[in-house]
């Protein structure tokens, strides 16, 4: 089905370019991303956080929540404590849910989670051919720090943002909120503001569970660093409406756009502070079609839906920690890739049975503050058509 977009509202209808849009009577154009209008738009969306009060409201990322299915949650534990440099800092059962923390002290924590009796807001994402198996899998939340979380839930509600939870959930060591999955990455934004100067998420009255899962002795874990980035697929038309939708809820900007052409491939970054987590979102150029190559990227979401494809970890030494994780019996979707020279070595592991996430591992040189190189980039993206 062809896509056009209105270029008064930016609404895409899957229709011919001919005609006019059925929302505003914009005369519709060919549907494809450009970096125009993110541009233009970035600027605005901060000005309107700042008119509306939030601006500076919300800080850096303190965790990553990662649903499984119940009977994967202690493998999915396993795995990660496997292949990064997080460790187990407790495990607790909350009502219905059953929360493992894995932290490490210069990162945002990872949540392993797993509902008792399934269900929940994100299974309507979950359905994708490759993921139907696993219904309750995803990374599903990104939880960032907040200073005066009543007042920024009050101004938000008003600006029509949607949450799960009807009030702030409130414990002796922070108060929590998340939105309701975006409908165009599947994933949802939390906020926490805490009481007390430790990261403490067991709620009052949970229950502690015995679950001690030790970290494997192996010196290379200790290469592997904070998370870096993740990156969420998207589908080419929703690529302006996530960035947008994210920079409505946090303090993140968009920065840049690298486009890979030859794979129909952009990968979008957002930023809050050049050493902070960096949210990265991918998506085509163009829709997916059937009448034409449309590239890993849009095949990846055909096969998975939208989602978090992976999680990057910043590694040192990671010559030694990539062939030490081969030895450890680590699948890897390509070689190490990059060199000094062009400012990074980087590589994607093959997607976790667990949690369906591919890791990333990244080590840049000197001042390089980037994600990939120009040519990387291409071998990355064509390394994620073997999933
Ligand atoms: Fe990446």
């Amino acid at each position: 089905m062809p896509s056009a977009i209105c270029p008064v509202c930016r609404e895409v209808h899957d229709i011919g370019p001919e005609g006019v849009c059925p929302h505003c009577g914009g005369e519709l154009e060919s549907f494809a991303n450009s970096d125009a209008y993110l541009k233009e738009m970035a600027p605005k969306i901060v000005e309107e956080r700042k008119v509306a009060g939030i601006e500076g409201l919300v800080g850096g990322l303190e965790a990553v929540i990662i649903n499984t299915e119940q009977d994967h949650q202690r493998a999915a534990v396993k795995g990660l404590l496997r292949t990064t440099g997080h460790s187990f800092a407790g495990a607790f059962l909350d009502h219905s849910l059953r929360t493992v923390v894995l932290s490490h002290k210069s990162s945002a924590d990872i949540l392993v989670r797993s509902r008792q009796g399934g269900g929940g807001p994100f299974t309507a994402y979950n359905g994708a051919l490759k993921t139907r198996h696993l219904p309750s899998t995803r990374l599903e939340t990104f939880v960032f720090r907040c200073r005066d979380l009543e007042r920024y839930v009050g101004i938000q509600r008003e600006r029509g943002v949607q949450f799960v939870q009807e009030d702030l959930v409130h414990t002796g060591t922070h108060s929590f909120i998340q939105t309701v999955p975006s409908t165009f990455t599947g994933n949802s934004i939390g906020f926490v503001e805490w009481h007390s100067p430790a990261r403490e998420w067991r709620p009052d009255g949970s229950d502690e569970l015995d679950w001690a899962h030790e970290k494997p002795d192996a010196p290379h874990l200790a290469n592997i660093g904070m998370l870096d980035h993740t990156a969420t697929r998207v589908r080419a038309r929703d690529r302006d409406a996530a960035i947008i939708e994210f920079m409505h809820l946090t303090d993140y900007t968009f920065q840049f756009a690298v486009y890979v052409k030859h794979l129909n491939s952009i990968t979008n970054v957002a930023r809050l502070l050049p050493d902070d987590f960096a949210m990265v979102f991918t998506s085509g150029i163009s829709p997916f079609s059937d009448d034409h190559p449309s590239g890993p990227t849009e095949g990846f979401i055909k096969n998975y839906g939208t989602r978090v494809h992976h999680m990057a970890f910043a590694t040192e030494r990671i010559e030694n920690t990539f062939d030490a994780l081969k030895a450890d019996g680590m699948g890897f979707l390509l070689e190490l890739v990059g060199s000094p020279d062009e400012g990074l070595k980087q590589t994607f592991s093959e997607a976790s049975p667990d949690t369906l996430l591919v890791n990333e591992y990244i080590h840049r040189y000197g001042d390089f503050d980037g994600f990939f190189s120009k040519s990387n980039v291409g071998l990355l993206t064509a390394a994620t058509a073997k999933q």
